[in-house]
């Protein structure tokens, strides 16, 4: 079946369940701003996928709040973008029901966030983290987005997306849901933790030196990655001499990353210097471009009153795109609506 054409539409989507990193920022919330302008632009603060592991309800609120003071704070304007929490638009849960009974479980088998989540726990853990990648589908889907900005974390996630898409437009022989393209570029697509380069930088690892978060303050970042693992090499004179040092590669994306320049510039602008030199430059580097960033998230915080507004009108303009395509996904699956 050849698509239809669907106007172009961005949504991406971040978890309040903890703080949030430099990955984060690099691999998703800056993007989000970048693609600001260029089409609809829809970002959402994800909190039933928080719940899909326990979250305390005294705190729930308040990360909610903090994700999208993050948002806000590194320049998503809500006059361009709609910003508002997953929960105040309960056609989200709708839609997600509807793709449970369409997508199977061999899929959600595959998924490999469930399996690292899950690790020899399966038993215990709920069944909305299995169901997760259901309810991610809907988020997107439900605004008919086409473009959906990730860290490559998600791209397995997005491609179940498109199957779901797929598999529903086949079933009811309905051209009704677009195939969505994950859009996954530059160097930050996977920041990595601070001390193992082989893990991903993330807002629930066990050592709070393993990332920066958005809001640590300019001493805390520069101790950070003074004491960040590398090895006892130089700086490579090209790219290349990356391949099989994990470390070392990951601070030099994360510089390219915050200076909005290539991989491969940065090493011509450090080929041979020792990390005693590179180190300093990179903390100084996230400083500037990180702390007005948090200065501003504090001063958000400061009227979690003015937060809530914001919210409040981005939910209700997203129930005006979201409802419809609800109503309309009813009628194709024969639910009776009087
Ligand atoms: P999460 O914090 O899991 O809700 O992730 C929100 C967004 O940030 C997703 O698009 C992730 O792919 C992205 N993200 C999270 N951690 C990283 C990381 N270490 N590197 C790059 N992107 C990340
Ligand atoms: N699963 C994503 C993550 O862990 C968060 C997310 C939920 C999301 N719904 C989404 C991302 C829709 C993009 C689009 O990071």
């Amino acid at each position: 079946m050849t698509q239809t054409t669907f106007t172009p539409r961005v949504f991406s989507g971040i978890k309040p369940s903890g703080g949030l990193t430099l990955g984060n920022y690099l691999g998703a919330i800056k993007r989000f701003v970048g693609m600001q302008g260029q089409m609809e632009t829809i970002y959402c603060v994800v909190d039933m996928h928080a719940i899909t592991v326990w979250q305390d309800p005294k705190e729930l609120a308040n990360m909610t709040r903090e994700v999208a003071a993050g948002y806000l704070a590194a320049g998503l304007d809500p006059a361009q973008s709609i910003l508002f929490n997953q929960s105040q638009v309960p056609a989200h849960a709708e839609l997600a029901w509807i793709f449970n009974c369409v997508a199977r479980v061999g899929w959600m088998n595959r998924m490999t966030q469930f399996k690292d989540k899950a690790g020899s726990n399966a038993e215990k853990v709920s069944l909305g983290l299995y169901a997760y990648p259901a309810l991610m589908a809907a988020d997107i889907l439900l605004y008919h987005a086409t473009h959906v900005p990730v860290g490559e974390d998600q791209k397995q996630h997005v491609e179940l997306t498109r199957d779901i898409a797929a598999k529903f437009n086949h079933d009811f022989a309905a051209d009704f849901f677009p195939l969505t393209t994950p859009v996954i570029e530059g160097p930050a697509m996977r920041i990595m933790n601070l001390r193992d380069g082989t893990k991903k930088m993330s807002k629930s690892g066990v050592s709070d030196m393993e990332r920066i978060n958005m809001t640590d303050d300019a001493t805390t970042i520069a101790k950070k990655f003074k004491k960040a693992k590398t090895d006892p090499e130089p700086m490579p004179e090209t790219i290349d001499g990356l391949a099989t040092r994990p470390e070392a590669r990951n601070l030099v994306e994360i510089y390219a990353a915050l200076n909005d320049m290539t991989a491969e510039a940065v090493i011509a602008e450090y080929a041979g210097a020792g990390w005693g030199r590179f180190k300093p430059a990179l903390a100084d580097l996230a400083v500037e471009k990180l702390s007005p960033i948090s200065l501003e998230m504090a001063r958000l915080m400061d009227d979690p009153a003015e937060i809530d507004r914001i919210l409040g009108q981005g939910a209700q303009k997203a129930r005006g795109i979201a409802e419809p395509i609800l109503r309309q996904t009813y009628d194709i699956v024969g639910l009776l609506r009087s």
